[in-house]
């Protein structure tokens, strides 16, 4: 009989006030490898997921968050709770100075590329959609230049967090509406090496706090669809800084108008059009 392989992933989950919640996320990163933040509105509450490589110690975490904090769980996570059940073994992809794998590819990452990790396909992002290649080619264009805050708005896999972290060593904000995307991109972040950079939250645009805290952004990544990103328009000129850049893709082409036009409005110039099987990303600089 073969024994069980031991997991090795770990979950701990904590329920805490909203007052407390930066606090103790913050806290809780010394026990694990990444944390990710989900708000349960109808509670008033927020739910803290962290995930570690090592097993956690129960009581060593709920020493060091104090008291206030609800029903410490520590679990593990099985590969497949957490790897897409329909994960496809898909060829390696280059864009830019990017070179995205799954976990099967055994080959040697080609000299002078940033490896990106990407197995799940529960989250949007694994780089094979134009607009995803896009936003890398986007950010490649950009390398030379110096970011000190990053935003990733709709980050789905966390693709595009992972890959600006890996270029510039930043903290990063990973952000989308959809909780499975969000524990999705702090695992990858965990995966590839960067969760002490990068945070994620479940956050519909720019509602929660989180993402006011953590700016103003000096580049703010948003791979959306055409119709929230003219919505969001207002709210991502407010959160970027002066001189900051942002990089909008997930519409095509045509559509290019609908976003640009808000943007415009609000004093953003383009810089910088990338059209990948039609579909159109931009780069925009905050005079
Ligand atoms: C096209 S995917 C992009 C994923 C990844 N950033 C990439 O470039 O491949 C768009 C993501 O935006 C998220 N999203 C859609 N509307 C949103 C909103 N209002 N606020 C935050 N995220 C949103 C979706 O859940 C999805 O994960």
């Amino acid at each position: 009989m073969t024994e069980a392989p031991a997991p090795d992933l770990w979950r701990v989950t904590l329920t805490v006030a909203a007052k407390d919640v930066e606090g103790v996320a913050t806290a809780l990163e010394n026990h694990c490898d990444t944390v990710a933040w989900f708000e349960d509105e109808a509670a008033g509450t927020w739910r803290l997921e962290g995930w570690a490589t090592a097993r956690p110690d129960p009581a060593a975490i709920a020493a060091a968050l104090g008291t206030g904090v609800a029903g410490i769980t520590v679990e593990p996570v099985a590969q497949r709770d957490w790897l897409a059940d329909n994960l496809r073994a898909f060829p390696p992809i280059a864009a830019g100075r990017f070179f995205i794998h799954g976990s099967h590819f055994d080959g040697a990452v080609p000299a002078g590329k940033v490896a990106l990790l990407i197995d799940s396909a529960t989250a949007f992002g694994s780089g094979e959609h134009a607009s995803t290649a896009g936003c890398l080619r986007a950010l490649d264009g950009l390398a030379r230049r110096r970011f000190g805050r990053v935003l990733d708005m709709g980050c789905g896999s966390g693709i595009l967090a992972l890959a600006a972290a890996k270029v510039w060593r930043v903290p990063v904000l990973a952000a989308d509406i959809d909780p499975e995307s969000v524990r999705v991109a702090a695992l990858n972040a965990a995966r590839n090496g960067v969760a002490p950079l990068v945070r994620a939250v479940a956050s519909a645009g720019y509602r929660h706090r989180a993402v006011a805290a953590g700016g103003p952004y000096d580049l703010i990544l948003a791979n959306i669809l055409a119709r929230p990103l003219r919505a969001m328009a207002g709210d991502l000129a407010r959160h970027l800084a002066p001189g900051g850049v942002a990089v909008l893709s997930g519409f095509l082409a045509r559509d290019e108008n609908l976003v640009l036009g808000p943007h415009r409005a609000r004093g953003l110039v383009p810089a910088r059009r990338i059209t990948i099987d039609g579909w159109r990303t931009l780069v925009l600089h905050q005079p």
